[in-house]
């Protein structure tokens, strides 16, 4: 394979299964009009929407061995590198009722063996140096390891990766976002305005409360929070600047993915345009032009009914502010407390 500038790592895929039915009888016997089949997980759908720019970015997914023919049937053979684990993917199953509601029942991820998370690691970091990569992508939930009973080890990766010179953009969320955020060992998180207030304990009512919280994590040494805050938009901090990018208003069809879109629009944009160094954002990649592609894709995606990026077309315009205004309250507040 030839060079790609940013690999991504998808600990814990599933396979999304959506039966469509006429209207679902609960406790019945009930028939699917048709199924769809697509492979998903955070990493996933940034590696798709990065291709779609036109920027390599193959996934590395660790995944069931009893089902080989995965990629070939959800189509994305070729920009996926798996490591084959024994038995079966996890399920997400939606049931989409015609003009009615839909229903999701989510599988959580499947443990991984210890020696399989260590052969993902290895795969993993082949690859960056393989390609030459400047990016390493950690986005999803995170599987429990058998060996320890504990949330796979995230903390070999960090350390290979820095001692390449390789930056990580991490989006995860709850127990495993938190401790790497507060190890300050992610270049870039892309937390949304909840995972942000749960990862610093407190609520966020603000664009102000954005950027405190934000800049605490900026203090244990990650370089710029990428904060997506839904229709308000994304604000992007670093620890002495901040700025805030928004679209103008979009028609949204489903949201689900949209974060998944901004961090691809992000690091197209920082890959795309290199900066010789950390003069002018203080940190070593253009955050300006960073948060305002980042939002613009976010906005696409909200308009596509898929949770993955179907295409790039019909972009809007964005607006990035330097310094936004502090006390902008946010749309909705941000509650800290885990939510069901
Ligand atoms: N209602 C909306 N109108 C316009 N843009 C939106 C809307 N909702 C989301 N977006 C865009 O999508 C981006 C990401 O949205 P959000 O903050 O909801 O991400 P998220 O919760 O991480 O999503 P997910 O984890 O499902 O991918 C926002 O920064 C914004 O650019
Ligand atoms: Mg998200």
């Amino acid at each position: 394979m030839s060079g790609a500038p940013i690999i991504t790592l998808t600990p814990a895929p599933t396979l999304d299964r959506t039966y469509f039915v006429h209207n679902l009888i609960e406790g019945g016997v009930n028939r699917a009009d048709s199924v769809a089949e697509e492979l998903a997980g955070k990493g996933i759908n940034v590696t798709r929407g990065l291709y779609l720019s036109g920027v390599k970015a193959p996934g590395v997914v660790p995944i069931g061995n009893s089902d080989p023919g995965v990629f070939a049937r959800t189509g994305s053979m070729d920009q996926f590198i798996p490591h084959w684990v024994d038995g079966t993917l996890r399920v997400s199953t939606t049931i989409v009722e015609k003009d009615g509601p839909t229903t999701k029942v989510n599988e959580a991820p499947r443990p991984l063996s210890d020696s399989d998370w260590k052969e993902v690691v290895a795969l993993t970091i082949a690859k960056v140096k393989e390609n030459n990569a400047q990016w390493l992508v950690i986005a999803g939930a995170l599987p429990i390891d058998k060996g320890t009973n504990k949330f796979v080890d995230l903390e070999p990766l960090f350390t290979a990766m820095h001692d390449l010179g390789v930056r990580v953009a991490m989006d995860s969320s709850g127990e495993p976002l938190k401790l790497y955020a507060t190890k300050g060992l992610p270049s870039v998180i892309k937390p949304n305005a909840h995972e942000l207030a749960e990862t610093v304990g407190r609520d966020l009512h603000t664009v102000g409360d954005v950027i405190d919280a934000a800049r605490e994590l900026c203090q244990h040494g990650i370089e710029c929070v990428l904060a997506s805050l839904g229709p308000d938009g994304m604000v992007a901090v670093t620890k002495d600047r901040a700025w805030k990018a928004k679209t103008g208003p979009v028609k949204v069809i489903n949201t689900v993915g949209a974060g998944d879109a901004t961090l691809a629009g992000f690091l197209t944009a920082v890959t795309t345009n290199p900066v010789a160094d950390d003069s002018e954002f203080g940190v070593g990649f253009n955050v300006s032009l960073g948060v305002q592609n980042a939002v613009q894709y976010g906005a696409v995606a909200v308009t596509q009914p898929t949770s993955g990026l179907e295409n790039l077309d019909n972009m809007p315009v964005a607006e990035v502010t330097d310094n936004p205004d502090r006390s902008t309250p946010l749309e909705e507040i941000a509650y800290a407390a885990p939510t069901k």
